[in-house]
């Protein structure tokens, strides 16, 4: 195949938005068209404001808005889009399976599939398809299966091209990937495919950061990146309990191993628990693969990642009932961030959502303030878990833009997400307004606890004695 002049990308993510509005300006000789189902996600990314775009990520607005309307666009029109592209991105949903063989475990590739059947209907000539969604080890000859035999007669190509960006720094990671990996056939026809995807990364990642391996290979990295970085952060929150126990401090100790060139000092921080959409799902798809394998160890191993970060949750809205006098009844509890991590207005698999939940069990009442998440977001991931019913959920949680306002009357504080404006709040301000003694959880080593200290709270940090 020739030089790529027409991409589409299925599905208008946290991946494919982003991903695609890189490409769109590093290469505007491309034209860009992202298309997704949901017409409400499309029309945000069109908002004429482009500060209303449906992904928060600093700097994104300014790439889209670079690129929006000049080699970039977003469609609800998803055969027109797959008909006019040389490749399709799939960058759809894979959540893990809630029903049938694999509940709990496997990804749920209904939304894959859909996206080949279409492909293979639409379709009226070759084109090269790359799997963006993180998927089980040989999702591509499933979507190989169902493109030759249900097309018509078209020929394809299919890459795994897994996406490492993370969220919070994606234009960052976009802009200088550590690495860009291109899963393809060893067949001729593949290696130019292959080639296809590398020179539109060239375009401004050196080729030496654009590693080329066979699909299987693509596909199992992927997974075991997130589940390596998963167990990195469950292996400190591991930690944190003993820390609290003794006169070990996390930070020190996390520091202490850190600066060992082996180990390295990133995905060291402890925390009430790692979120967001892909570590867990991935572990678990890990887990369901090794066990479809009959790899029982194997299984078990990478589960005890999941395992412990559950504890860890669990462990951290324990620990707050216990020092509330073993009862939060009626008590006024405030959550400082409900985004996963940091710089991001994305909830998935939060730890908020799980402490909360057991908080409510119970009967606190809960303020939560989020500089980026919206109020239906909260109600909807509460919601969603389906423990309780909506009414109840709105009883029991109450959202408040405010910070200052979320903390007033409060018995206790819950730090749950880094973000940095945190940091800079006139404590004084919220120590005056609570109820004493004043108590803060920092489920995320953000706050000085010396200073907290100093104005009267009493601060229990994770990972280090209070
Ligand atoms: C992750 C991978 O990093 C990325 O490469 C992949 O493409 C998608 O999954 P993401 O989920 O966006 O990215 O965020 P990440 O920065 O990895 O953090 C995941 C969770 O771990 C967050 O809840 C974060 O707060 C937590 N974490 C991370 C810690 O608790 N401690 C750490 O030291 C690092
Ligand atoms: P990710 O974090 O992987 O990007 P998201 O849930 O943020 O996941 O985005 C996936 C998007 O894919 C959603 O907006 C969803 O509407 C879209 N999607 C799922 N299936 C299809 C499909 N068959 N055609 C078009 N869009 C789809």
């Amino acid at each position: 195949m020739s030089q790529i002049t027409k991409i589409c990308c299925i599905g208008a993510g946290y991946v494919g938005g982003p991903t695609m509005a890189m490409i769109a300006k590093k290469c505007p000789h491309i034209k860009v068209t992202v298309v997704d189902l949901n017409e409400q996600r499309i029309a945000a990314w069109n908002d004429p404001d482009v500060e209303n775009i449906p992904v928060y990520e600093p700097g994104l607005s300014e790439v889209v808005a670079e690129a929006r309307g000049r080699n970039l666009f977003f469609s609800t029109d998803v055969d027109a889009a797959i008909d006019e592209a040389e490749m399709v991105f799939i960058s759809v949903n894979t959540p893990t399976k809630t029903y049938g063989a694999g509940k709990g475990q496997a990804a749920d590739l209904k939304w894959i599939e859909l996206c080949a059947r279409q492909i293979a209907r639409v379709s009226k000539d070759n084109k090269i398809i790359v799997e963006k969604s993180t998927l089980p080890v040989r999702t591509a000859s499933a979507i190989k299966d169902i493109l030759m035999h249900t097309g018509n007669g078209s020929q394809f190509q299919i890459l795994s091209n897994p996406e490492f960006l993370a969220e919070g720094t994606a234009v960052e990671d976009l802009d200088a990937p550590d690495r860009v990996l291109i899963g393809g056939d060893s067949t001729a026809e593949g290696q130019t495919a292959i080639q296809a995807l590398v020179d539109v990364y060239a375009n401004w990642i050196p080729r030496e950061r654009i590693l080329t391996t066979n699909v299987w290979s693509s596909e199992l990295s992927k997974l075991t990146a997130n589940a390596f970085l998963a167990q990195r952060v469950s292996s400190i929150n591991s930690l944190t309990e003993l820390c609290e126990k003794t006169e070990a401090d996390i930070n020190e100790v996390a520091r202490a191993i850190g600066t060992d060139s082996r180990i390295g000092p990133k995905f060291l921080k402890a925390s009430v628990g790692f979120g967001g959409s892909c570590f867990q799902k991935d572990i678990l798809n890990l887990v369901y693969i090794a066990r479809t394998y009959g790899l029982q160890e194997v299984a078990d191993y990478w589960e005890q990642v999941i395992i412990m970060n559950d504890h860890q949750k669990k462990r951290f809205a324990n620990q707050m009932i216990r020092e509330l006098y073993n009862t939060v009844n009626g008590k006024k509890i405030s959550f400082l961030g409900w985004a996963f991590k940091k710089d991001t207005n994305d909830t998935r698999e939060s730890a908020a959502i799980y402490v909360a939940d057991h908080l409510l069990h119970e009967q606190a009442q809960i303020m939560v303030y989020d500089p980026k998440v919206l109020e239906g977001q909260i109600y909807f991931d509460l919601d969603y878990l389906g423990t309780r019913t909506s009414e109840e959920n709105k009883k029991g949680v109450s959202v408040i833009n405010d910070p200052y306002e979320a903390c007033k009357g409060a018995h206790a504080i819950a730090v749950l997400t880094e973000w940095d404006e945190f940091k800079d709040y006139d404590w004084q301000k919220i120590y005056d307004s609570m109820l004493k003694p004043a108590k803060i959880f920092d489920g995320r080593n953000l706050l000085d606890a010396n200073k907290l200290r100093s104005i009267g709270f009493i601060v229990q940090s994770i990972g280090t004695k209070s």
